[in-house]
C-alpha cells in the first residue's frame, strides 16, 4: 500500500514501553503527559512479539486531529510489518534488523478528541474513520488532509473500521484497473476474505455479473452478498471452468498467469492483488509475480498487472456513500479486544478469515495484557543478522559473480590466443544472457520452459563466446534489452571489424 508505506516512513516512532509482568506498567512519560495503551513490538516475528504497552499519548500539531480510537481492523499488511516479510522489504521499509516503526495497525474509526488550530474540516466530537499507522492503540493523530473522513451516522464503528484498506483495494482494482462496466463478467478469486467480500459487492454495485471463488463453507455467504455464481475451489478449478471473464481480481495468486489467461477474454484484464500465506514468499513476496507479469505482458493481448492500493479521502467517501446506500455491507467475521490483537493476527495468518477481523478498543481499562512469557518463542525463525547478511550478499553476488566469470573466461581466451583483443564485455553479456534465459524460463512457468530457455540461451552464449557473428546478432536481439542492443551495436561491430581484418591479414 503506497500510502501506508509513506505514512510509515514519515511517522516517527513513539517511545514505547513494554509490559514486564501481568499488569500494564504505569511508566511515567518523559514529558509528563498522559499515557495511552497501544500494541508495540521491537522484534520481527510471530504475533508473540506483540505487547500491549503504555506509551505517550500523541499530541496533535496545528494540522492534525487527535482521534480516540473505537475500532480498528486487521489486514495481511499488518502481519507483513510484524514478520518483517518479505525480507527484501527490510532495508527499504520494515527495518533491517529491528522494526523501523514499533507500532502496528492502519484501519481505524473513532471520535475526534481534539484538533490543531489550523484544522477546519473536523471538530471535537466528530465520528471519523480512515487509515493511519499505529491504529492498534487508544489514540491516533491524523493530518487533516490525509486519509480520514466523517463516518456516516448509520455505520457502526466496527463497520467503518473494517473498510479502509480492504474496501479501497477492491474499489481501485475494479474501477481503476479493471475499468469495470455493467454486464461484464467478473471473477473474484478469494471472494470470502477481507478484500473479496468488498470486491463482490462493489462489482455488483457496478452492475457486473460476479463469480466468486471460495471454499464450500463460505459459498452461501458469498452468494448472500451478491455473487451470481460461486466456485468451490476445493471441488473445482476455476481455470478449467471453460467460462470466459472480462476481469479477474486475484486475491489469492494460487494459479499461474498462463492458467488464468485460459479463462480471460482476449481483451480481458487480470489484476493481481496479493496472495500467499505467512510462510510463502518470505524472501521476495510478490516481486516474482510482478516480474512474471512484466515479462509476459508484451506477449499477450490481455492486460495483466499487480496493483498497489492507495488510501485517500475521495475513495473513503465513495465507500461510505456505497455503505449508506446499502450497496455495500461489511462482513465482520470476528471481533477481538486491543489486548487480543496477537490472537486476531494469529487467526488472520491462518488465511481463512471470513470477511473482516475487527478490534474493538474499549473505553474501560483493559486488564489482560499480552502475556510476557511468550518472549522466548517470539523470535523470527531466521536470525535477523543472517537475513541482513544475505540481503547484502545476494545483490553483491549477483553483480560480482558474472563479472568474475567474464574476467576468467577472457583471461583463458587471451592465453589461448596471444595477441588477440580481449572480449570482457562479450563474455559478461554471454553469462548474463544465460541467466536471463533461465529467468525467462521461470517467468513462463513450468520445468519444460525452464529447460528449453536455459538450453537455447546456453547454446547461443556458447557460440557467442566462440565469436560466431550470427550468435552475436541472435543473442543481442533475444536480450530484449534496448541498452544491450545499443552497447552491442557499438562494441560487437568494432570487434567484428577487428576480426575481419585479422582474417584477411
Ligand atoms: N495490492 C494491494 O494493495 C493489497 C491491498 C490489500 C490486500 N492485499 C493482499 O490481498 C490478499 C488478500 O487480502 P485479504 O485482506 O482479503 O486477506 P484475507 O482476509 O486473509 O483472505 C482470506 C480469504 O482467502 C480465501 N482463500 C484462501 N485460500 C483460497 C483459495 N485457494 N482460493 C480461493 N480463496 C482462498 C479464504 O477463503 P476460505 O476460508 O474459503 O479458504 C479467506 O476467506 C493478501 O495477500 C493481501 O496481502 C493487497
Amino acid at each position: 500500500m503506497k500510502t501506508h508505506f509513506q505514512l510509515l516512513i514519515t511517522t516517527s516512532c513513539m517511545g514505547a514501553l513494554l509490559f514486564a509482568g501481568q499488569a500494564p506498567a504505569q511508566t511515567p512519560s518523559p514529558s509528563g503527559g498522559p499515557l495511552m495503551k497501544a500494541i508495540v513490538y521491537h522484534d520481527f516475528g510471530s504475533p508473540d512479539v506483540l505487547r500491549l504497552g503504555e506509551i505517550e499519548r500523541p499530541v496533535p500539531t496545528d494540522n492534525q486531529l487527535l482521534v480516540r480510537v473505537r475500532a480498528a481492523s486487521v489486514n495481511p499488511l499488518d502481519w507483513h510489518y510484524m514478520e518483517g516479510t518479505p525480507y527484501l522489504g527490510r532495508p527499504f521499509e520494515f527495518g533491517l534488523l529491528k522494526p523501523a516503526v514499533t507500532r502496528l495497525g492502519v484501519d481505524f474509526s473513532g471520535t475526534v478528541e481534539a484538533v490543531g488550530k489550523n484544522v477546519t474540516q473536523f471538530k471535537p466530537g466528530d465520528e471519523v474513520f480512515g487509515g493511519k499507522n499505529g491504529a492498534f492503540a487508544e489514540y491516533v493523530v491524523v493530518p487533516e488532509d490525509r486519509a480520514v473522513v466523517l463516518k456516516p451516522a448509520s455505520l457502526t464503528f466496527e463497520q467503518a473500521a473494517s473498510l479502509p484498506i480492504a474496501a479501497i483495494t477492491a474499489l481501485q482494482a475494479l474501477r481503476d484497473k479493471g475499468k469495470i462496466q455493467p454486464g461484464q463478467k467478473i471473477l473474484i478469486n478469494g471472494a470470502s476474505g477481507g478484500v473479496g467480500t468488498f470486491a463482490v459487492q462493489i462489482a455488483k454495485s457496478f452492475g457486473a455479473e460476479v463469480t466468486g471463488v471460495c471454499s464450500g463453507r463460505n459459498a452461501e455467504m458469498v452468494r448472500s452478498i451478491g455473487a451470481d455464481h460461486v466456485i468451490d475451489y476445493t471441488k473445482e478449478d476455476f481455470t478449467k471452468s471453460g467460462q470466459r471473464y472480462d476481469v479477474i481480481v486475484d486475491n489469492v495468486g494460487n494459479r499461474s498467469l498462463l492458467e488464468c489467461r485460459r479463462v480471460l477474454n482476449p481483451n480481458g484484464k487480470y489484476i493481481g492483488i496479493g496472495g500467499g500465506g505467512v510462510n510463502d514468499g518470505r524472501w521476495t513476496g510478490p516481486l516474482v509475480g510482478v516480474m512474471k507479469m512484466l515479462g509476459l505482458s508484451p506477449f499477450v493481448t490481455q492486460e495483466v498487472g499487480m496493483m498497489l492500493a492507495e488510501l485517500n479521502k475521495k475513495d473513503l467517501t465513495i465507500l461510505a456513500d456505497l455503505m449508506q446506500a446499502g450497496k455495500v455491507t461489511p462482513v465482520i467475521d470476528r471481533t477481538y479486544t486491543l489486548s487480543q490483537v496477537p490472537e486476531a493476527l494469529r487467526y488472520l495468518e491462518e488465511g481463512h478469515a471470513r470477511g473482516k477481523v475487527v478490534i474493538i478498543v474499549k473505553d474501560n481499562n483493559e486488564t489482560s495484557p499480552v502475556s510476557a512469557n511468550r518472549v522466548a518463542d517470539s523470535a523470527s525463525t531466521t536470525g535477523p543478522v543472517a537475513i541482513a547478511l544475505k540481503l547484502i550478499a545476494i545483490p553483491i553476488g549477483a553483480l560480482i559473480v558474472p563479472i568474475v566469470v567474464a574476467l576468467v573466461l577472457n583471461r583463458r581466451f587471451q592465453r589461448g590466443n596471444p595477441g588477440k583483443r580481449g572480449y570482457r564485455w562479450g563474455y559478461y553479456f554471454g553469462v548474463m544472457s544465460l541467466i536471463a534465459g533461465l529467468v525467462l524460463g521461470l517467468l513462463l512457468e513450468g520445468a519444460t520452459a525452464l529447460i528449453v530457455c536455459g538450453l537455447i540461451y546456453a547454446v547461443l552464449a556458447w557460440f557467442f563466446s566462440q565469436r560466431h557473428h550470427w550468435a552475436w546478432i541472435a543473442l543481442t536481439i533475444l536480450s530484449f534489452n534496448p541498452v544491450a542492443w545499443i552497447i552491442n551495436l557499438i562494441y560487437l561491430r568494432k570487434r567484428w571489424a577487428e576480426d575481419s581484418v585479422e582474417l584477411v591479414s
